[in-house]
């Protein structure tokens, strides 16, 4: 039963992160929404988690890499996305940054 939901759940992820041709698939809006707006909110201004967005410190005095790696080892209370690939990470980054740039 857990093992068909984690199944469903990583074809989903697996679908959203190769329509890379749409914004949402290219700034990994979907995954965020999916994976982290319960804790730091869709529109990222924090709630359980800190705000990561526009004039928030928690992520934009981190390199990609640290973001990267806080992502998949689960700072604090956050907990891990190992089951993340590469291109995911990068695309949850790329989301970030560009929602920083508070356009
Ligand atoms: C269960 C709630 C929860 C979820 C889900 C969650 N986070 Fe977090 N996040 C936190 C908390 C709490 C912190 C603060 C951790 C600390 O430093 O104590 C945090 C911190 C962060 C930071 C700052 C990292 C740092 O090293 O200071 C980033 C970036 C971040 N989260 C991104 C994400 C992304 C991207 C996702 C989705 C893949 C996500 N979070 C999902 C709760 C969550």
């Amino acid at each position: 039963m857990h093992r068909r939901v984690s199944l469903v759940l990583l074809v989903s992820l697996f679908v959203l992160s190769s329509c890379g041709s749409s914004i949402e698939g290219k700034y990994g809006v979907d995954l965020f929404q999916a994976s982290c707006a319960t804790c730091h909110a869709g529109d990222l201004s924090g709630g359980f988690g800190p705000p990561l967005g526009f004039n928030s410190n928690s992520a934009l005095n981190l390199t990609d890499e640290q973001i990267g790696n806080s992502i998949r080892v689960g700072p604090g209370a956050m907990p891990a996305f190992s089951q993340l690939d590469d291109e995911q990470i990068a695309s949850l980054v790329e989301f970030l940054r560009w929602m920083q740039q508070g356009e």
